[in-house]
């Protein structure tokens, strides 16, 4: 009895943190319309009670096989469901879902049948890529910051690592608490699987990733940590835009200070 009281407060204070986080997304102006989706692996807290019930929804296709999924529960934004909304009501704009043991298909449980995101491929990806290589990551994120997406549409900012270093030059904590950088996929069609396979290639080296001229993806233990490595990047894309804004270009901490701060932090890059 105690351990599903456990997992009832556990799930619950995990989808009040995608509330809260929604909530910022909306505020920071990242989150137009139904902009964005956020997807959270919630099958640790699922408790028996949840488990038994009735699907609300018939098999629906996922469109390919993620084998690492087998059995496992999340909670996602609703398909054209708004961010604002989310914020204010998770139930009624966001989705669960479990994926079935085929490994092909998920159904919809939950009170109310809400669709999950349009960019499922890709966030079923990252969580099957993640759960693949032992990672602890159970949150994915996608949204639309207004500057960092500027960015990807000057050429020479998606060559590899040009934006990681220039974004990690303008102030030390981006250096620090996005120690893996910032990896870019090429423009893709949203919510196709070529844009889900782009994506869990980035992951590979990084974990917050561009998708050229639309967002960004972030893959955290939770979804705060999610948020706050694409809030550190926007960050410094604004110290960026700012410096640029009064007519120059910021000189960026030398590459010596950011080896040394490596050094004093231990950082993995
Ligand atoms: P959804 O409303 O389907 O989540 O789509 C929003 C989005 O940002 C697509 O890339
Ligand atoms: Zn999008």
């Amino acid at each position: 009895m105690i351990s599903i009281l456990d997992n009832k407060v556990l799930l619950a204070r995990q989808i009040e943190e995608v509330a809260e986080v929604a909530g910022y997304l909306w505020q920071k102006g990242w989150a137009e319309r139904n902009g964005g989706n956020i997807t959270i692996n919630i099958t640790d807290v699922i408790d028996d009670e949840i488990r038994q019930k009735e699907a609300i929804s018939g098999r629906m296709p996922i469109g390919r096989t993620l084998p690492h999924l087998k059995g496992c529960w999340f909670f996602c934004k609703g398909t054209n469901k708004r961010m604002r909304d989310l914020a204010r009501r998770p139930m009624e704009n966001g989705s669960v879902i479990r994926i079935t043991d085929d490994c092909n298909h998920y159904e919809i449980v939950a009170d109310k049948p809400v669709k999950p995101t349009s960019e499922l491929a890709s966030h079923l990806s990252m969580h099957n890529y993640l759960i693949g290589k032992g990672s602890n990551y159970k949150a994915a994120l996608h949204t639309h910051p207004i500057d960092l997406v500027a960015m990807t549409h000057h050429p020479p900012f998606l060559k590899k690592d040009v934006l990681t270093r220039l974004l990690w030059s303008m102030i030390p904590e981006t250096r620090a608490f996005c120690p893996l950088g910032l990896g870019i996929v090429p423009y893709a069609l949203p919510s196709s699987f070529a844009l889900a396979d782009a994506t869990i290639q980035q992951l590979d080296e990084y974990d917050v990733v561009m998708w050229e001229k639309h967002g960004v993806c972030s893959v955290g233990e939770n979804i705060t940590e999610a948020f706050d490595k694409v809030d550190t990047l926007s960050k410094s894309a604004q110290i960026y835009l700012t410096a640029k804004s009064m007519g120059f270009e910021p000189e960026g901490m030398s590459q010596e200070q950011m080896n040394e701060l490596k050094e004093a932090f231990g950082l993995p890059k």
